[in-house]
């Protein structure tokens, strides 16, 4: 429907053409666009400013939250899209339906919404170029992109950067972490004021001095670079684009599609993380029945390598050996955890794979790996082995093999995979035109997202779930492609293996409000023996690390520790064994941005609930409320705490203590966090 209506009016005040001596002054009229989401509170004006560039703004409650913003893009071989738009017409929709998750936080996610696509005509001498933009408003949110149509005088959009802008009015706090440096995702979190921000990965979270809080990200992010949010001044930003080894950082033949430009709006930090936003923007599961993945949680050999214990690399200290693996599924039968990773048992670590990759074989074991062997007895003892795939970067070699290496595991019985993008200064190795030339791309660059692409779907063909380490940020691709299970993306438990990186006591407590709201991260928590390489410790108390299980959400959570070191903290392992890794409800009970996240979270296996999560460095009392419990039930509630004294930063870091309580509906638990500290509850129905 094309139409006038939905907001689309006529607005000389906005034309304000300055009289010039000697010039007859004339009055344009600049259409106007409004839209409301589906309850009044978030309004959004489209218009076009005296320059004739395309602008955008946003208030919530009346009042203005993003101030006039321009849309456009830089291309690389022909005139930029920035000015002589003139709006040519509006359409609107609505919608409000309910969809269900294969696995994930919660089962059934709500998606109410009001649309307003604008179009937009650039005059030229050229003949000009069309171009809409399709903004989604909801409750909780907003999104919106790019709509470029077939058109005469463009087959191919070049894209030298996308010039998107967010002027975020209020003054606040900013939590980040820079964009475009070496280290990809793993960055340090910066907490910052708004102004304070330089060029940071998304989502890029703020609290208002007010007390709303926004999250701006992107979601659908197909076959187009990632974004970066560029501060220019004040409170206004832009995205610039990762850029590309082939020039333009976009390249897409017409017709297409962006990914949606988003930002989460909440009054509080638990609005901010119940939000299905990216989800809802995302297309429908395309895979249909993905009931092949079954959420699990794993043990590995992979701590003894990431501490510098054993080598992925064959030799006197080889991590994967057949005896370790099947010594490790017997530990996994045993204490009833679903899976075992392995790394290091394929060619291809011997020599320089860090940056380089080309030796990786993903068929072919080291010979003191032998498996058909243990993938014969991973099925007898009934444990899933994971696959891992370390590419160094050099995603041609990876996407050679996809095909014979995702057959092979299937084979086996295998039906998960961790990928790995080890490569420095942000690249990693792409094909360049011709025989044996390479090139440099980013993480989140264009080539990179293709290839991500085309793993999730040869997977999909074979029955093999992904979990990819290095990886470009999540968008919510997961209910698309619901065999995308899990990335990393941010720096997980490996910093604390290598003792000076250590993640600060504030990262986890950071990282639900940041990294977490893009999707599950294979953070990889459970190590209870609470110290890294060389015996340095970790910033956490033990009962933060069961707490990690209820605060970082992953489909597949790993207890990373030693078996042995595991197996030294009974009572904690017995937590681990049981705490589910699929849900159908999620909340945030209790948090603050940075400072600490408590949920409460219900298995979508029993009626059994689970209540925990991370404190920062300072120690705090809290008064949890069980609103969220049947009514008319009585629980047995197994609480995990830190002990008298605990404190990440001294040996008292081990001290936990345990009790048990009976709780219904409507019952409060004062519970004390201590610094660097956590907590876990496990709530069964009945006394
Ligand atoms: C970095 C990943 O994050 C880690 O989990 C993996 O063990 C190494 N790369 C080797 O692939
Ligand atoms: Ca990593």
């Amino acid at each position: 429907m094309k139409s006038n209506q939905g907001g689309f009016r006529w607005a000389l005040a906005m034309a304000t053409i300055t009289a010039m001596p000697g010039v007859a002054m004339a009055q344009a009229a600049h259409p106007v666009v409004t839209a409301a989401s589906p309850d009044g509170s978030i309004t959004l004006t489209v218009t076009t400013d005296n320059d004739s560039r395309a602008i955008w703004s946003l208030s919530r409650r009346g009042k203005l939250l993003v101030a006039p913003s321009k849309l456009g893009f830089i291309l690389t071989d022909a005139i930029a899209m920035e000015r002589g738009f003139a709006i040519t017409g509006s359409d609107t929709a609505k919608s409000d339906t309910t969809w269900e998750q294969p696995w994930g936080e919660r089962r059934y996610v709500r998606d109410n919404h009001n649309d307003v696509t604008v179009h937009f005509h650039q005059a030229g001498e050229w003949g000009g170029h069309e171009m809409a933009v399709h903004f989604r408003l909801f409750d909780n949110g907003i999104g919106f992109r790019y709509e470029i149509p077939k058109q005469p005088a463009m087959t191919t959009m070049n894209i030298a950067d996308e010039i998107t802008e967010f002027s975020v009015v209020p003054h606040g706090t900013a939590w980040w972490m820079p964009g475009g440096e070496w280290n990809r995702y793993e960055q340090v979190y910066q907490k910052t004021a708004i102004e304070g921000v330089s060029t940071a990965h998304t989502p890029v979270t703020m609290r208002l001095d007010d007390g709303t809080h926004l999250a701006i990200h992107e979601a659908a992010l197909v076959d187009y670079s990632g974004y970066w949010l560029k501060h220019v001044t004040g409170g206004l930003f832009r995205t610039t684009l990762a850029p590309s080894s082939s020039g333009p950082r976009v390249s897409r033949k017409l017709p297409f599609d962006t990914p949606w430009r988003t930002i989460r709006i909440a009054d509080n930090a638990a609005g901010l993380v119940e939000n299905d936003l990216e989800l809802n923007l995302n297309e429908p599961n395309k895979e249909g029945d993905v009931s092949w993945f079954k959420p699990i949680k794993y043990v590995g050999i992979w701590w003894g390598m990431i501490t510098g214990k054993w080598s992925w690399a064959e030799g006197p200290n080889h991590g994967a050996t057949t005896q370790r693996t099947k010594d490790t599924i017997d530990f996994a039968a045993k204490h009833h955890f679903g899976g075992v990773l392995v790394e290091g048992w394929d060619k291809g670590w011997n020599g320089n794979w860090f940056g380089n990759g080309s030796q990786f074989s993903y068929t072919e074991a080291v010979p003191d790996f032998d498996l058909q062997a243990v993938a014969a007895y991973a099925k007898k003892r009934g444990v899933q082995l994971i696959g891992h795939n370390e590419t160094g970067g050099n995603i041609a070699n990876y996407e050679a093999q996809l095909d014979d290496a995702f057959k092979l595991y299937h084979a086996l019985g295998m039906n998960s995979v961790k990928t790995g993008y080890v490569a420095d200064a942000g690249g990693i190795v792409a094909p360049g035109d011709k025989p044996g030339e390479i090139r440099m791309e980013f993480h989140d660059g264009q080539r990179q997202v293709q290839h991500h692409m085309k793993v999730v779907e040869t997977a999909a063909k074979y029955h093999i779930a992904i979990d990819s380490h290095e990886p470009v940020k999540d968008t919510g691709l997961r209910r698309t492609y619901p065999n995308w299970i899990d990335r990393e993306g941010a720096r997980g438990m490996e910093y604390n293996a290598w003792g000076a990186y250590a993640n600060g006591p504030d990262h986890e407590p950071t990282m639900v409000y940041t990294r977490m709201l893009s999707g599950p991260m294979d953070f990889t928590p459970g190590v209870l023996s609470l110290e890294g390489h060389d015996h340095v410790p970790l910033a956490s108390t033990l009962a933060k690390q069961l707490g990690l299980y209820l605060a970082l959400y992953s489909p597949i959570q790993m207890a990373a520790d030693f078996p042995e070191e595991l197996a030294k903290y009974p009572k904690e392992l017995d937590f681990i064994a049981q705490v589910p890794a699929d849900w159908s409800e999620s909340h945030l009970i209790a948090g603050e941005v940075g400072e600490y996240a408590i949920f409460a979270r219900k298995d979508r296996a029993s009626e059994d609930w689970y209540v925990g999560g991370v404190n920062d460095a300072t120690a705090r009392d809290l008064t949890l409320r069980f609103d969220f419990l049947a009514p008319g039930r009585t629980y047995t509630a197994t609480i995990y705490k830190d002990g008298e004294g605990a404190n990440y930063q001294t040996e008292a870091r081990h001290r936990i203590a345990y009790a048990t309580r009976v709780v219904k509906k409507g019952d409060t638990l004062s519970l004390w966090l201590a610094s660097g500290g956590g907590a876990a509850i496990r709530l069964h129905p009945g006394k």
